[in-house]
């Protein structure tokens, strides 16, 4: 998967606000999959989520898609030990990530759904309600199933957030 000059722009741009955030960055520290931490993961779902929309010429909302891709896990605890959250964590890290979002950013309704239904069929009653989420829910069981087998390059393009 290869971003062009102009969509890498376009990517930086949008992806700016949400990467600067101390919080966001802080998602570095936690493993999400395999060797992947959850930013590159988040990363990457959203690079491949803008890419296979503009591949398939998807007539959507390109900046919502980007920030709610990258907002998507946006959960603040180590899934796999369990112990920071009440619930099943394949459940409810929807709601804790969009808890999370709705305090530090403006996240508007395509965002928000993009990151409470990821999970969707999994959570069978919190289906994607626009093409963005639907989007963005199927690259991230893609890049999940990549990153859960090493199957990914390491990642190098991460936007360095502007200082
Ligand atoms: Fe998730
Ligand atoms: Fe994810």
């Amino acid at each position: 998967m290869r971003l062009s000059e102009e969509e890498s722009a376009y990517f930086h741009d949008c992806s700016r606000e949400v990467l600067a955030h101390h919080l966001v960055k802080s998602m570095s520290g936690y493993t999400q999959h395999g060797t992947t931490n959850r930013l590159e993961h988040s990363v990457r779902v959203a690079r491949y989520s803008y890419w296979v929309s503009n591949k398939l010429k998807l007539k959507l909302d390109r900046k919502s898609l980007i920030r709610g891709a990258l907002l998507h896990d946006f959960f603040l605890y180590d899934w796999r030990t369990g112990t920071d959250h009440e619930g099943a964590h394949a459940f409810t890290h929807p709601e804790a990530a969009l808890k999370n979002a709705l305090a530090h950013f403006e996240i508007n309704e395509t965002e928000a759904d993009i990151i409470l239904n990821h999970m969707w069929p999994l959570t069978i009653t919190k289906m994607p309600g626009c093409k963005e989420s639907f989007v963005v829910s199927a690259m991230d069981k893609y890049c999940s199933l990549k990153e859960n087998f090493n199957r990914v390059k390491k990642v190098k393009w991460i936007p360095q957030p502007a200082k």
